[in-house]
């Protein structure tokens, strides 16, 4: 299972790194206005700077909403760096976006997924990812990990190649049943990671050892 943050801010993506288990990020409008990027210029420039932390893929989204100004945004995303996913938003648009971008080799990550049928079109198309949104049907009272086990279950009917990434995490219990289920990628807030690494056990058990070794040291 391929484990990617979602997140623009560098320091995170930097201390995630660290760890040792980062495959890529995925980054949203949303993300990216959050980390105050001021203009389109900026963008780029945070874009190449996230690809230099991480050899690995790296999702910047497409604004447009018509599929000719998407194709046009996404060659330019594409074209800052080797490792740019483009995310193409789960519309009619966007599908149609995503089947000529498939045949010109450039990558795409379908984002704002909430149905299996959505999940199943994308694959179609051609998408090199699709990003189901688990928290946010967990917020309207939807089961999201439902949604994943189903996509999980028909694209190995048809064996896709589209990887399904376990978006919209919100807690560490997406992750262990992303993981159960077979889910390629969970992308991952850095609290969440954070949260992965802890057990309270384990901490309570590096205090007695530490404790018990000050007697080994006669302290
Ligand atoms: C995924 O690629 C999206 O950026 C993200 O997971 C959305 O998460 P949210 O529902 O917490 O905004």
């Amino acid at each position: 299972m391929k484990f990617f943050i979602d997140t623009a801010n560098l320091k995170e993506i930097e201390a995630a790194h660290a760890l040792g288990v980062l495959d890529g990020v995925t980054t949203n409008p949303s993300l990216i206005a959050k980390e105050g990027i001021a203009d389109r210029r900026g963008f780029v420039e945070h874009i190449k700077k996230i690809c230099e932390l991480v050899q690995g893929p790296v999702s910047a989204e497409a604004v447009s909403t018509d599929s000719d100004a998407m194709i046009a945004e996404a060659r330019e995303l594409a074209a800052i760096d080797p490792h740019v996913v483009v995310k193409i938003p789960m519309t009619t648009d966007g599908l149609k976006a995503v089947s000529r971008l498939a045949d010109e080799g450039i990558k795409t990550n379908v984002t704002l997924v909430f149905s299996p049928l959505q999940a199943l079109l994308a694959a179609k198309a051609g998408a090199t990812y699709v990003s189901p949104f688990v928290g946010r049907l967990d917020d309207i009272a939807a089961t999201g990990m439902d949604l994943v086990a189903q996509i999980v279950d028909i694209y190995s009917n048809y064996l896709f190649e589209t990887e399904i990434i376990v978006a919209s995490v919100r807690n560490p219990l997406h992750v262990l049943e992303a993981a159960r289920m077979g889910a390629d990628i969970a992308t991952i807030p850095y609290k969440v990671i954070d949260q992965l690494v802890r057990h309270p056990l384990t901490d309570i058990g590096m205090e007695k050892f530490l404790k018990d070794w000050e007697k080994v040291e006669g302290k």
